[in-house]
């Protein structure tokens, strides 16, 4: 049978765990994949990175938790849209990367799901880098995104600004391949208004790559 990467990441989650479920194509799958071992036996508890990953999860019986009653989570996953060699990633195109970073800061190991399409050479390829801001900063942020050399595109769904499920929007910044990604998080990071970027630099310990009916396995080296 060919080798899937959600398969492969059920393997890292020890029965009673706290999961961190992202959001997105690849989490989508794993949920699924999730839902179905729980259905099994397997005992979890899920702390969701978005409310449509909360919804499946709930449909499919996976009980879900919160910060409140735990401290950290054992092992979150999550897609990337793009990943390069030293396992840094840029996340956000579906729009949940703010609690994907805090889900992603609280858990012991980070495990990234991706097809070989989101691999990079350099961060910033394929030119998108969203950025989450509170609605009253929209205007200053986008003038400060604008001098530190992106374009930033107010994101649009339907027709409509698009909202986070934070209650914020994205500016879905045109970006060149990032020379100094550090450089460029704790610029934008210091943007007032600024609530979270979609550079996720040091934080994937191991990312999963679906390549055909193989999986490619790349750990962070520390
Ligand atoms: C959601 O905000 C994103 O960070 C997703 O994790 C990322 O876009 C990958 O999604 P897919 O698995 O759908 O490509």
């Amino acid at each position: 049978m060919a080798a899937d990467i959600s398969e492969r990441a059920l393997e890292l989650i020890p029965d009673g765990a706290i999961v961190g479920l992202g959001t997105g194509k690849a989490s989508t799958a794993f949920i699924h994949a999730l839902g179905a071992k729980v259905k099994a036996g397997l005992r979890v508890r899920g702390i969701p990175t978005s409310q449509v990953s909360a919804d499946l999860a709930t449909k499919l019986g996976i009980p879900l938790t919160n910060f409140a009653e735990v401290e950290s989570i054992d092992v979150a996953v999550d897609g990337a849209d793009e990943v390069d060699p030293q396992c840094n990633l840029i996340k956000g195109y579906g729009g949940a990367l703010l609690r994907e970073k805090v889900v992603a800061a609280a858990a012991k190991q980070f495990v990234v799901l991706v097809g070989d399409e989101k691999e990079v050479a350099v961060l910033g390829s394929r030119g998108k880098l969203p950025v989450e801001v509170v609605p009253f900063a929209l205007d200053t942020a986008r003038r400060r995104l604008t001098a530190l050399g992106c374009i930033p595109v107010l994101r649009t769904a339907d027709g409509k600004t698009f909202i986070t499920d934070n209650g914020n929007y994205l500016l879905d910044c045109k970006i060149a391949p990032l020379v100094k990604p550090r450089e460029m998080e704790l610029a934008i990071q210091d943007i007032p208004g600024v609530a979270g970027t979609g550079l996720f630099l040091g934080m994937a310990d191991v990312v999963l790559i679906q390549k055909g009916d193989k999986i490619e396995e790349r750990r962070r080296s520390r």
